[in-house]
This record gives C-alpha cells, structure tokens and sequence, in this order.
C-alpha cells in the first residue's frame, strides 16, 4: 500500500480562538516496502501527520490516500465507502504510539494480545485467536508459554513494549507507524527492539515500516528515506546522508550522526571518508583509507 499525501492541511481546535495550525500543506509520498524515517523538531506535525495515516485524525484539507484507501473524502458517496472499510484500514496500518506499554490494560499478557484479534475479528474462535496471539507473541521475540499468563506489569520496559507491538501485529497490518519506538530503552534494548522491526520489515510480517525519531543516528543507521518535517510540512524528502549533507538550519538544529560528525572533522584536516554515514560502511571506510595512507 503506498502513502500519497497531496496538500494535507489540519488545524486543532479549528473553531475556538485557541485554534493552531499542525499541518500546512503536507505533500509526501511513501512506496510500499519502504523503511521511512520521519524527523523534525518537537512542535513540527510529525504526530499529527502519522495519526491520519489510519484514519485517527480525519482529514480536514488536502488528499490523502493510503493504498486503495481513500482517507479525504469528497461527497457523500465516498464518506460512505470509506466508512464501511474503517476497521479494515485501523487493521492494515497498525500505529505504535509513544511509550505504548503505557497503554497495556489487561490482566494478562494474552488478553492484551487478544483484545487486538478479538476487536478486528470477532467472528473467530477462541483457538483461532490463540493460534494468532501466540504466533504474534513469538514474533516479537517473546516465549510465549513463559509470558502467556504474566500481567504486563511483571515485564521489563522492552519487553512491555514488545507485547503492545504483538498488540498491534496481531491484526497483520501491512503498515507498521512507530512514534519514537525506542524513546526510554537503555542502549541494549534500544539495539535490540531496532533489529526486531528490520526482522519485522526484512521476512515480511509487515510490508512498510514508518519511524518518528529524535535520534539522528538511529535514522542514519535504519532508514532507507526519510522525511524533514518543518512547521507543518515535509520541507525535505531524501536519503538520511543527502539530509545530513543539506547544511539546512532545521538539520543542525536535529544535530548529525556521530559518524557525519566524525567525517566532517576528518574532512577538514584534508581525509575524506565519504561513507553513507552507517556505522559499517563508516569504518570500513576509515580502515580502507588508513590503508591507504599508510601505503
Ligand atoms: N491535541 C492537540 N490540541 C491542540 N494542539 C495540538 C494538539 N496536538 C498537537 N498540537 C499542536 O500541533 C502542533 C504539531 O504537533 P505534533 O503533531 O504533536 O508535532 P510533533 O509530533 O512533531 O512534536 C504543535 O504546535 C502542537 O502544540
Ligand atoms: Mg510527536
């Protein structure tokens, strides 16, 4: 399912004095298959935008479509139609909201799972929704005979975050939003739950996988595009290094990878790296250039 975002425009609290203007004009594509990395400063729209992708926010102006999805409805037909397929898009976009182990509730680790299946498909089988609540647990890295029955509380920090990912993954969407989705892991987990969504993203359990990040090198090391977000719209779509290389004030406000950083400073003393600012390709660069140096 691609993303196309044309123009998409939303102000909060339209009517009352104390409206504000979140998106102003957001055009944004976003192919199927994509790791796509969203940043900006605080305050730029990023939530706002990623909340329309399943329909949480409606659009107010503008277009937006998410594969056949037609999320900015023209007439009373349209409204129509995409009402009847609601549920499906909420199924099909899965959103991973920030620190979502805050919104853990059950008593147990599968019923949290299982609330997801049991809302999208009330017509199955209590073993049908244990086939897919297991398989959605192992998924994400947990032994399901040994968390099936905890409360979520009894779970460290990343693994709470993985059971409210099953959460999400039970529905089978083909498009997974994150915001800030390692926000408060130590350096580990934080490691840990990345190379769970490349697991996610590379076996094909979901197709398109969107991140909202602060982090500039969780970005450079992650995503194949990303997106700058600046009051309101999407100032700059590119490969993470074409973003670190821009030299835009927004970029340097965000502040750059270590390894551009590094390159940078190399750079001016005359040694040019030219990585893609990956941590792998970062130093086997440095090593092939030392190399070279020493003859
Ligand atoms: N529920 C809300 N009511 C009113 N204003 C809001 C609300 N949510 C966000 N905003 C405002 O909309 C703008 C964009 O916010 P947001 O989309 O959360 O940005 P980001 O995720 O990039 O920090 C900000 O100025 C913010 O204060
Ligand atoms: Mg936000």
């Amino acid at each position: 399912m691609q993303i196309i975002s044309k123009g998409l425009t939303y102000t909060y609290n339209k009517k009352s004095e104390f409206k504000k203007t979140a998106l102003n004009g957001v055009d944004l594509s976003i192919n199927e298959g994509e790791f796509f990395g969203i940043v900006g400063e605080t305050g730029s729209g990023k939530s706002t935008f990623i909340q329309h992708l399943n329909g949480l926010i409606p659009v107010q102006n503008g277009e937006l479509t998410v594969g056949d999805f037609n999320l900015s409805p023209k007439d009373k037909k349209e409204k129509k139609a995409l009402k009847k397929r609601f549920k499906e898009l909420r199924s099909k976009v899965g959103m991973v909201f920030q620190y979502p182990e805050y919104q853990l509730f059950a008593e147990t680790v599968y019923e949290d799972v299982a609330f997801g299946v049991k809302n999208f498909h009330p017509e199955l089988s209590e073993s049908e929704v244990e086939t897919k609540v297991k398989k959605a647990i192992e998924t994400v890295g947990l032994n399901y005979e040994e968390v099936k029955g905890k409360s979520p509380f009894d779970l460290s920090g990343g693994q709470k975050r993985r059971v409210a990912i099953a959460g999400i993954l039970v529905s089978e969407p083909e498009i997974l939003v994150l915001d800030e989705p390692v926000a408060g892991l130590d350096p580990i987990g934080k490691k840990r739950l990345m190379s769970l969504l490349h697991t996610l993203h590379d076996t094909g359990v979901v197709k398109t996988i969107i991140i909202v990040s602060h982090d500039m090198d969780e970005i450079s090391e992650n995503v194949s595009r990303v997106a700058l977000f600046s009051q309101g719209r999407a100032v700059k779509v590119c490969t993470p290094k074409e973003l670190f290389l821009s030299g835009d004030d927004a970029v340097k406000r965000l502040g750059l990878p270590v390894t551009a950083y590094v390159e940078d400073k190399l750079s001016k003393i005359g040694i040019e790296i030219n990585s893609n600012f990956k941590t792998k390709d970062f130093i086997d660069k440095v090593i092939e250039k030392y190399r070279e140096i020493k003859g």
